[in-house]
């Protein structure tokens, strides 16, 4: 059925203005200051927008759903993950493929993929992770990219043994990336560091939560996104720093932008709103509150903030990768380096920006379009499909009440993990109605869509 959207301020990353929208089939079809639905043919659903705004989908550009990590398996699956994400106003999810360095590169596409296409009930599109670096896996990487449309790879400076790559391997990947116009996303961590400083800190005795951060400092991260940035210089490959979390390691990627390097800052949802004290929380509860890069001192919020409002941070993600407090995070109850890693927050992440970024002034609604969707579209090779509210787009709007004031909480959450890491936190603003390319998914906090209906994203190579 079509769908016609009466009155609402539609709010893009370049425009605010008040018009109606009409979508037919999966595609925004008239933009116009008045449209009459008693001249529309055939059946349309109106829906009345007056006092609400009117958004383009929002991307996350960092999440983890299918997720075989640290000896155990992440809570969601794509039906309850993309559930989650649209009730937070998410149409698009952006998953990390996470094979282990023994699994063949194109099976484990295939396995997210099917996982996906079985269960998700809004887009999604994948990052290609590169744990291993042999000829055979070099050309599943050459398919993977041309034959199915995922324009970007993803390595990880960290988890060691498990994950990194090897920096021979580490240089020859982005040599591929740059060859093909694909971007590069980067965990950035130094690998080597962390490991010694856990082990230190683990036979001094020091085991507990509250020391998560102090293995893994600031300098790093930073010394990570050096690193991955001096490859970037000598190879011409194009970088995106995910999760970037702290004020050093995003001047260590300021001072390569300023030589050339063409790097872009992602920060999430944790870092931007939680710090270091919730890791320190006693009796495990800090556990909730364990991801990597840590949570910083929270002197480094104001910093992210700032950036984000400056645009020298282009995205907000979540990282979401949610593992229970109960059974999964007490892996690590006596050694927090085997703690899973993750702080889930794919439904929260939008309030959480515009209650703590737009309804404070810290940033302004444009900026937050352009932060949750508009950015993450283009830099991956979407835009103008998605990220936007244009004739030609697919129809992924988000009718968003920017004066609705609850709380967030586990009793209203679609992810299947046990613990909210907001709860009772104020929320203001939400998602009251949700469209993934014509179809209403979600409508005042219930899910009304199909699981399953979400497609691949195929993406545009802009890297070269
Ligand atoms: O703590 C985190 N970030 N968990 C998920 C894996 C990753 O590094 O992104
Ligand atoms: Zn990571
Ligand atoms: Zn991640």
């Amino acid at each position: 059925m079509a769908i016609l959207i009466r009155g609402g301020r539609i709010v893009t990353a370049s425009d605010d203005y008040q018009a109606d929208i009409y979508c037919e089939g999966e595609t925004v079809t008239r933009i116009e200051p008045s449209i009459d639905p008693a001249s529309l043919p055939g059946d349309v659903e109106v829906i009345e927008a007056s006092g609400k705004c009117v958004l383009p989908g929002f991307i996350d550009p960092h999440v983890h759903v299918y997720l075989p990590f640290m000896g155990t398996l992440a809570r969601d699956d794509h039906e309850s993950a993309s559930k989650a994400a649209l009730a937070g106003g998410t149409t698009t999810l952006v998953e990390m493929i996470c094979p282990g360095p023994d699994d063949e590169p194109l099976e484990a596409f295939e396995t997210w993929r099917s996982k996906a296409d079985e269960g998700c009930a809004c887009d999604y599109t994948f990052h290609m992770s590169v744990v291993r670096f042999d000829e055979s896996a070099q050309e599943q990487f050459r398919k993977i990219v041309l034959e199915h449309g995922i324009a970007s790879f993803k390595v990880f400076l960290a988890y060691k043994g498990a994950l990194d790559l090897s920096d021979e391997d580490l240089f020859e990947l982005m040599k591929m990336a740059k060859e093909l116009g694909v971007i590069v996303s980067a965990h950035c961590e130094n690998a080597a560091a962390v490991d010694a400083m856990q082990k230190a800190l683990v036979a001094a005795g020091k085991t507990g939560t509250e020391w998560h951060e102090p293995s893994r400092p600031t300098c790093v991260e930073a010394s990570g996104v050096n690193h991955i940035t001096t490859f970037a210089e000598l190879t011409g490959a194009h970088v995106y720093l995910v999760h970037t979390s702290c004020e050093e390691a995003v001047r260590s990627a300021l001072e390569a932008r300023h030589r050339g390097v063409n790097v872009w800052i992602e920060a999430v949802a944790p870092h931007l709103t939680l710090d270091k004290t919730y890791a320190e929380k006693p009796d495990f509860e800090g556990a909730k509150y364990v991801m990597s890069p840590p949570l910083r001192d929270v002197k480094n919020q104001d910093f992210l903030w700032n950036a984000l409002a400056s645009r020298i941070v282009s995205t907000v993600g979540t990282d979401h990768a949610p593992f229970d407090f109960e059974g999964q995070k007490p892996m690590g109850k006596d050694n927090f380096t085997l703690i899973p890693n993750g702080i889930p927050s794919l439904q929260e992440r939008v309030d959480l920006v515009h209650t703590h970024g737009v309804k404070t002034g810290r940033i302004d609604l444009q900026t937050m379009v352009d932060a949750c969707s508009t950015q993450a579209a283009r830099l991956l090779g979407m835009y103008p499909r998605k990220g936007t509210i244009a004739v030609g787009s697919d129809a992924d709007l988000v009718i968003y009440d920017p004066d609705w004031t609850g709380t967030f909480s586990l009793e209203t959450s679609f992810s299947r993990v046990d613990y909210n890491a907001f709860e009772g936190w104020e929320k203001k603003g939400r998602a009251e109605v949700v469209t993934v390319r014509g179809a209403v998914q979600y409508r005042d906090g219930e899910f009304v869509g199909t699981p399953g209906r979400g497609q691949l994203v195929p993406r545009q190579r802009t890297h070269g």
